[in-house]
């Protein structure tokens, strides 16, 4: 039997554990609880790759584990990359993806360029190193929320060549194209290449 690597997933949101599980079967996944981490681990960094590594870096110095760490969020050309790592947090601490988003389109009220990117970075630390996998998918931000689906901004953003926001379309729709499924991707890609000779 083919031995299952085992790799820390330094979340612990639920729903990327189950979507990366089920693309990923042949890999042991362990969310920060599963490890006894409960640490508020800091997100301190300017930029996606920095606050991945950080959580990334974290896990294996204090735990030992292979281990990666995702970091999201949606950058607006005409706010110069905003609201960017402060994309959780736009609308302030304790606020929710309605505020964020409501917030938003206050600030782009008579903004015409209306072209922005959704970006997740994953940094991933093996004994081989650390290493850095990205996906974006570009799109425009509409002028009032569409549809009640997802979560966070997705009600204000459509993906360039579809109709719908993310949030009209399908779960199964948006995860396959989404910036995270296609950092996911590349994230699969490395290990299925290095799968057979780092399990732990
Ligand atoms: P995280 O790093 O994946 O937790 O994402 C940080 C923040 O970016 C989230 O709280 C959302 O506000 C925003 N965000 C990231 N990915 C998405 C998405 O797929 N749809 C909508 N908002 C997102």
């Amino acid at each position: 039997m083919t031995p299952q690597r085992t790799l820390v997933f330094a979340t612990n949101n639920e729903h990327k554990l189950r979507e990366i599980r089920a693309i990923a079967p042949e890999m042991h996944i362990l969310s920060l609880a599963d490890i006894q981490c409960h640490a508020d681990i800091p997100e301190t960094a300017s930029t996606f790759q920095g606050n991945a590594l950080l959580k990334a870096r974290y896990v294996k110095q204090h735990y030992g584990y292979d281990c990666f760490a995702d970091d999201s969020g949606l950058m607006v050309d005409a706010l110069h990359g905003a609201p960017g790592v402060h994309s959780a947090r736009y609308a302030g601490e304790g606020h929710d993806g309605d505020a964020n988003t409501a917030l938003l389109l206050r600030n782009m009220h008579d903004v015409a360029d209306r072209s922005a990117r959704f970006v997740t970075v994953i940094a991933l630390i093996d004994s081989e190193g650390e290493h850095l996998f990205e996906g974006s998918i570009e799109g425009s931000i509409l002028t009032a929320p569409r549809g009640d689906g997802g979560f966070g901004y997705d009600p204000v953003f459509i993906p360039q060549g579809y109709t719908e926001s993310f949030a009209e379309m399908s779960s199964e729709q948006k995860n396959r194209i989404s910036h995270r499924a296609i950092a996911t991707e590349h994230l699969l890609h490395y290990l299925s290449n290095h799968f057979t000779s780092q399990c732990k």
